[in-house]
């Protein structure tokens, strides 16, 4: 199973359009994949618990009970992902910025190895704008990548109007995801 999240709260705008190529890239090589779009589940942000750490630190979970438990587990099991986040002020959205704080936590530091260790994912900035800042939202994906040892694939930034054939893009991507097309290392 391969994990897509979505982190809109537009229901049918880019960052959803974007959900949906990757999906149907993956069914047409074979995959089967699942579009989680933490933007329309309860999600809250990181409570900075203790001194700074708290159990995300010594035990990999996360106190607050949300949807964020089930999700770990899904993107534990997965075999490979795709982050696809609207550009806000030129950085991933607040709701992809709770999921990833959180996750990252938990992961970053996890007693016999993260559960994205050795993961792709394929990190996607949806700008509706003008574009502006989404080479920077792409960058935090990437260092948020590499902080939880997973391995970025592709880095593609979509605008408004490179929107059609940048969703070809992100179809192809999502084909190539579940052939394992991309770089293994770190
Ligand atoms: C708070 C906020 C900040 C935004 N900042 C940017 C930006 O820095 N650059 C940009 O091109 N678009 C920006 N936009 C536009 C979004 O990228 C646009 O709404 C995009 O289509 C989001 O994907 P969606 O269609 O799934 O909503 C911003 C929108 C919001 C609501």
């Amino acid at each position: 199973m391969y994990i897509i999240i979505t982190s809109s709260p537009n229901m049918h705008g880019l960052t959803a359009a974007c959900g949906q190529a990757a999906l149907n890239g993956m069914i047409s090589a074979g995959g089967q994949g699942e579009i989680i779009d933490i933007a329309a589940r309860q999600l809250e942000p990181c409570r900075i618990c203790g001194n700074g750490w708290g159990t995300c630190r010594n035990m990999g979970s996360c106190v607050i009970n949300d949807i964020f438990a089930e999700i770990q587990l899904k993107l534990r099991d997965a075999e490979g992902l795709f982050v696809i986040t609207p550009v806000y002020w030129g950085l991933p959205s607040e709701r992809q910025k709770y999921f990833g704080d959180r996750l990252r936590r938990c992961e970053a530091f996890r007693e016999g190895g993260s559960w994205l260790k050795g993961k792709n994912i394929n990190l996607v900035a949806a700008a509706g704008g003008s574009g502006n800042g989404t080479a920077t939202c792409l960058v935090e994906l990437e260092t948020w990548c590499r902080h939880m040892q997973a391995v970025p694939g592709e880095r593609i930034g979509i605008t408004r109007f490179s929107r059609e054939p940048v969703l070809k893009v992100i179809e192809d991507a999502g084909a190539r995801l579940v052939r394992g097309e991309y770089f293994k290392g770190f």
